[in-house]
């Protein structure tokens, strides 16, 4: 047995009676990772200077060019207009601003951003900014919230009307939000409909904001360029650009968040803007934290055909290959360092892999070790409800299925505050 085998055993035989013991294909787990220091030609990475000159911008380019797809860099010219302000947002506690952010002078291509600031501040304050899945009215009750015009895949009524929201959809969705428990903590908290960038759903690739990425005659993007996952990315960097401009907010102090889909898209808008102060995953699992060498729950080709859009036209190669994609996803954790990463997974969300989604977060540890800054410190995943990380590496298994619950934003404000509010 060689000596992943051998962990890979050890960690069985330590977490299986806890949260695992029912899922019979765990002892079938085998797998070789990449390793996250040393470089494609054999190179060992022993420096902080090193892993940024030299081996992040490698491994960053090879998910561009095989997973997410790379999003441009061309200069898109961004016009901020500001649509509503109150200050006296969620009982008086709070400041709500909706701002138009149009990228073209074309005025279809625009994203809302919905923000609340609390009211008790003396200073500009760290932010939570995440994309949502319904319209920012789905966020939180409050009937300023601006109702999104765009398509939802969900068509649920009375919430929902030809895949519309209705008045009925304010606050369906604020028990994923919490706003006002972040606001009470001290943090802002900024929000788009990811609709707003692209559609969530197959041959949607046109109907965002893509085409505004094409170079002249180009119809799709190419097989190494970006999937509605980049796309969503590209905005989330967006908003960081407003937030820039807003001096409420300590962009210095900026928390990129986002559940499930919403997660793979947080992770990548961290790994390649080093601006995001932190990153958060919940429940982001495959094409987000989870190991996919570990064949664990979804799989790249399972994924692939029942979302073909999220990803890049070169990730299709690695259905049922995953063993010779040139990376996994702890590297994608290590592109946030040194920055604080925090992975939330979910007892009954074997489908995302929890097991996959904590050692990600410890095969990147090596990588903070580099920065002389402490990640994970064990391979075996703590129980339900005891969450870890005293350095700069988060998790946590939280008991029930997939969902992001106050519980879930409990944690992350009480982690983000060791960085950015105490
Ligand atoms: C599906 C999909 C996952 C994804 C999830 C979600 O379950 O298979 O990859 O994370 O949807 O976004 O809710």
């Amino acid at each position: 047995m060689n000596p992943k085998t051998i962990l890979s055993f050890l960690i069985q035989l330590a977490i299986l009676p806890a949260c695992f013991a029912q899922h019979p294909n765990e002892a079938a787990v085998d797998y070789h990772l990449p390793d996250v220091l040393r470089t494609q030609s054999g190179k060992e990475i022993n420096t902080v200077a090193d892993w940024e000159k030299i081996r992040r911008p490698e491994i960053t380019a090879l998910f561009e060019k095989n997973v997410q797809g790379k999003t441009p860099v061309k200069n898109i010219p961004l016009r901020f207009v500001p649509l509503s302000v109150s200050h006296n947002a969620l009982n008086g506690t709070a400041t709500r601003k909706q701002v138009r952010v149009y990228f073209s002078r074309n005025e279809k291509y625009y994203m809302d951003i919905l923000l609340y600031l609390p009211n008790k501040k003396n200073k500009p304050v760290p932010v939570f900014v995440g994309l949502n899945f319904g319209g920012n009215q789905v966020v939180n009750a409050d009937t300023g919230i601006l109702i999104s015009k765009r398509w939802v895949k969900y068509a649920t009524e009375p919430a929902y009307k030809n895949h519309l929201g209705t008045a009925a959809s304010r606050g369906v969705q604020s028990n994923d939000w919490c706003v006002e428990k972040i606001i009470a903590a001290g943090y802002g908290v900024a929000t788009v409909y990811y609709g707003d960038l692209q559609p969530d759903s197959v041959n949607s690739v046109n109907a965002g904001v893509a085409p505004l990425f094409y170079t002249k005659g180009q119809k799709e993007p190419a097989a190494d360029e970006w999937g509605a996952i980049g796309v969503w990315a590209w905005g989330l960097s967006r908003v960081l650009d407003y937030m820039e401009t807003d001096g409420d907010i300590d962009a210095k102090k900026v928390i990129v968040i986002g559940h499930s889909r919403l997660g793979k898209t947080a992770l990548w808008a961290g790994a390649q803007d080093q601006r995001f102060a932190m990153v958060i995953s919940n429940n982001s699992g495959e094409g987000g934290a989870a190991i996919t060498r570990r064949k664990y729950g979804e799989t790249i080709a399972v994924m692939n055909k029942a979302f073909p859009h999220w990803f890049c036209g070169n990730f299709k190669k690695y259905n049922d290959k995953e063993d010779e994609l040139p990376v996994d996803f702890h590297e994608l954790i290590a592109l946030i360092a040194p920055r604080p990463v925090y992975i939330a997974s979910a007892s009954q969300d074997q489908w995302a892999d929890p097991l996959g989604e904590y050692l990600s977060g410890w095969y990147a540890t090596p990588v903070y070790a580099l920065y002389g800054l402490k990640g994970l410190s064990t391979p075996v995943p703590p129980g339900i409800s005891q969450p870890v990380g005293d350095g700069v590496i988060g998790y946590h298994l939280r008991k029930g299925e997939h969902a992001i619950t106050p519980y879930d934003w409990d944690q992350y404000i009480r982690f983000a505050n060791r960085f950015f509010n105490k």
